[in-house]
This record gives C-alpha cells, sequence and structure tokens, in this order.
C-alpha cells in the first residue's frame, strides 16, 4: 500500500491516544501463560505483533480469550505449558521469539520457531548462548545465529552473565529459562535496557532482586495471575511528540502514556533540544508509571547523543533523526549499532530515506551525522523497508515537508500502531 501525504495546512491540537504498549503487552500475555490463574489484561495491543505472541501461546494449549482489547490468559503454570503440532509463526516479532525461545528452552518438549523474512534474519546467537551455558539444547540456521530455531527443552541451571549489548528481549529470554532452574541466575547488563519485565515478574511473584545494572532471579516460585492495564506505547506517542515539537503553532496533548524512566530517552533528548514537553497527571497503574504528555512545538537546537542513553530510546531513534533533520545546527548519534539490527538496518533506511527528502544525513558504522535545518524537508518517493517505525518516521517528516510524500510499504504500520493513520489524519485534517 502507498501512502500519500502533504505538508499539514493546520497545527497538530487537541487531545489523542495512541494504542497500548507493545512491550508490555507481549510480556502479559506470555507471563500469564506461565502463571497459576486467570491473567486479565485490560487495554492489550491488537496489533500483528502482540497478536503473534497469543497465536503462539495459544498453540502451546493456553487458553486465550480475547474480547476487543480485554484479554483473559488461563494460566497452566509453569509446567503445563504442551507440544505445538506445528511451527510457531512469529511473523515479524522479535519480542515473540527471543522471549518464547527462553520459555521453551526448560519445557520437557520440542518446538520450532520460525519468522517472516525480517525476522529469519536477526540474530538470535544473543539468546542461544545463555541458554545454551544453561543447558538448552537450541539449534538455528547458520551454526545457531538465524531462525528458524528448533528448541528441545529440559532442565536448566543457573547463570552468572553479563550480557555484552543491553537488550531487554535477551535479558528477559533467560530470566524466563531461570524460573525453574536448579540454581539461581545473576544478569548483568552494560547498561540499562526496559525493566518492564522485572516489574511483572516481581509483581506475579517470582524472587527477583534488582539492584542497578544488575537481576538476580532466584527459581522455585510459582507465577501468580494477575489483572495488568496496559499504557499507551511511549514509542508510538513518540511520532506525534516530535511531529507536535516540530509543526508550528501545535499543542497537543498524548493522554495515558507510560513513562517507565527506562523508556523516556525521547523525552530527555528533544527537552535538551529546546522542546517543550510536559508530564501531566502523573500517576501508578498496575506497578507502571503513566502520564499525558502535553508538547507545545519549539525551535529545536542539534545534539550529540551517546553511551547509556541509547537503550532507553533506540526505538525512537528513526523519529528522532526526523527532529534532528529540522533543528538548528548538527546532530550525532552514536553508540547505535543495535539499530542495524532491528526490523530492518534502521541507519540505513533512515539515512537513504530521509536524504531522498532533501536531509543532509551521514551514515556511520554506529548511528549517523545530520547538519540540521528548519526547512529542509521536502516530500519525496520513500520506501518503508517493510519495517514499521520507519514507515511513520517517514510520515512524520511528510506532514511537515514541503510537496508530496509517498511512502510505499505504509500497510507495515499495523505491526505495532494499526491506529496510527487515524490519529494521523484526525490531527493534520486531511483525508490520508
Ligand atoms: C523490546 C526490546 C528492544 C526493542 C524492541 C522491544 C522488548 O529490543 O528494540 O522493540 O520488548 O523487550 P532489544 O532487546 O533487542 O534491545
Amino acid at each position: 500500500m502507498h501512502k500519500k501525504l502533504r505538508k499539514t495546512s493546520v497545527p497538530l491540537r487537541g487531545e489523542i491516544f495512541v494504542d497500548p504498549d507493545k512491550s508490555i503487552s507481549h510480556r502479559a500475555v506470555i507471563f500469564s501463560a506461565l502463571a497459576k490463574g486467570e491473567g486479565i489484561i485490560k487495554n492489550f495491543l491488537l496489533a500483528a505483533d502482540t497478536l503473534s505472541s497469543c497465536n503462539c501461546i495459544e498453540q502451546l494449549g493456553v487458553h486465550v480469550e480475547r474480547e476487543g482489547s480485554l484479554v483473559k490468559v488461563s494460566g497452566n503454570g509453569l509446567y503445563g505449558l504442551k507440544e505445538p503440532l506445528t511451527v510457531l509463526q512469529c511473523g515479524n516479532s522479535g519480542t515473540t521469539m527471543r522471549l518464547l525461545t527462553g520459555v521453551l528452552a526448560s519445557q520437557p518438549f520440542f518446538s520450532v520457531l520460525s519468522g517472516d523474512n525480517s525476522l529469519n534474519r536477526r540474530p538470535m546467537r544473543r539468546v542461544l548462548a545463555p541458554l545454551g551455558a544453561m543447558g538448552a539444547e537450541i539449534r538455528g540456521r547458520d551454526n545457531g545465529n538465524y531462525p528458524p530455531l528448533a528448541v528441545k527443552g529440559g532442565k536448566l541451571k543457573g547463570i552468572n552473565y553479563q550480557l555484552p549489548v543491553a537488550s531487554a528481549q535477551v535479558k528477559t529470554a533467560i530470566l524466563l529459562a531461570s524460573l525453574d532452574a536448579d540454581s539461581e541466575t545473576v544478569i548483568i547488563e552494560p547498561e540499562k535496557s526496559r525493566d518492564h519485565t522485572e516489574r511483572m515478574l516481581s509483581v506475579m511473584g517470582a524472587d527477583l532482586e534488582v539492584a542497578d545494572l544488575q537481576v538476580i532471579l532466584r527459581p522455585g516460585k510459582e507465577l501468580i495471575a494477575q489483572e495488568f492495564v496496559v499504557p499507551g506505547d511511549i514509542s508510538s506517542a513518540a511520532f506525534f511528540i516530535v511531529a507536535a515539537s516540530i509543526i508550528a503553532g501545535s499543542e497537543l496533548l498524548i493522554r495515558d502514556v507510560g513513562i517507565n524512566s527506562t523508556r523516556t530517552g525521547i523525552i530527555k533528548v528533544l527537552q535538551s533540544m529546546g522542546g517543550k514537553i510536559k508530564l501531566e497527571n502523573r500517576r501508578e497503574i498496575a506497578g507502571e508509571m503513566i502520564a499525558d504528555i502535553l508538547v507545545s512545538s519549539s525551535d529545536l537546537k542539534g545534539i550529540e547523543i551517546r553511551g547509556d542513553i541509547i537503550p532507553q530510546l533506540i526505538d525512537e531513534l528513526p523519529v528522532l533523526a526526523v527532529a534532528m533533520a529540522v533543528a538548528e545546527g548538527e546532530s550525532i548519534v552514536r553508540d547505535a549499532a543495535e539499530l542495524r539490527v532491528k526490523e530492518t538496518d534502521r541507519i540505513a533506511a533512515v539515512c537513504l530515506e530521509l536524504s531522498k527528502m532533501g536531509v543532509e544525513i551521514t551514515e556511520l558504522e554506529d548511528g549517523f551525522i545530520v547538519k540540521g535545518n528548519p526547512g529542509c524537508l521536502r516530500g519525496g518517493r520513500v520506501g518503508s523497508w517493510g519495517d514499521h517505525r520507519i514507515a511513520m518516521s517517514l510520515a512524520i517528516a511528510g506532514i511537515a515537508a514541503e510537496g508530496e510524500t509517498d511512502i510505499a510499504n505504509a500497510e507495515t504500520v499495523d505491526i505495532s500502531f494499526p491506529n496510527f493513520w487515524k490519529v494521523l489524519s484526525g490531527l493534520t485534517e486531511s483525508d490520508l
């Protein structure tokens, strides 16, 4: 599907909601499947990725009931999963595949996980190495680096593991595999990645201790089903935070967004660039902080970012590049090589597609340099590379650019934010 956009003739004003958090939705359904009792998930994200997790969980013998965004999971406990009859299809979802690999590593049966053409090219050794050290037997293409993965699960031993790169997916896979290991597991991250897993497993009764970059899990505790209320996804809100920041005259309130401090890098960096962003009505729901985000347009200045902040905004870097493009002065992003192994090579995709729209952007091995210029964006024919976050970033560039922008493969937004076009057209009064 092609999407054609024009520069918005109106500023972005009013109130919006964005779709529910993807990371928390995946975890809620997978963790509930391993718990005792009925897990209730309110405001579950109904998008392609999270539905992949639901489908796989059902194939593992767990009863999942859906009434719109209300999901009920009849947990079978840690030992209640069944050997799946066919391949577990994870679609485009790295979170589904990596988290389930952790779950299946300790189950006493055989299972196979596969994905689409993008997922089957994403690195899995990062999960297979620690799980292998715990005693799991998992095979994959290219000597265990790529899916499909074949898992022969069994009893595992605890591990003391230093993650080579900060990754919440890898951290979570190891923690899930550790729930019934024969000794404790210690994980140390180089930088802090999102901590939804630690919060949710603790609430469910796991014996988990977190100290800065270290997580310790002592096995042997059953998980107890809970009620989870999923907040709006800050990674989806990010597109509109940037849009309202760069379109003159905007004042936009984004309601009920998760503001977990391991996810708010985008807000901190935009504020440092001169962005006017306020968090209002802060409250805690089901162990996560939530707020309404008020964004007013502003003149942004270039910035250099690297190090610890990168994992806190890794998924937001493509849209942050759009903000950097129209900021005054140079911006530099470093230490973000992980972007190359996301749904697509996001460094290559952002640099090529934004350069088609008039942006002076140079690719680095681990990031990019943008020569910001407030008036630089012009429409062009661009492609999403089949990547939801690239499509949405280009759409935000499109409503700020002179002339027409044509985005190929725009349907990919359904992976994480199916209501994206509706929310965008509601604000720009155009018929997208
Ligand atoms: C996610 C972790 C991040 C992120 C992804 C979702 C998660 O990936 O990019 O979109 O839900 O745990 P990594 O674990 O590879 O950093």
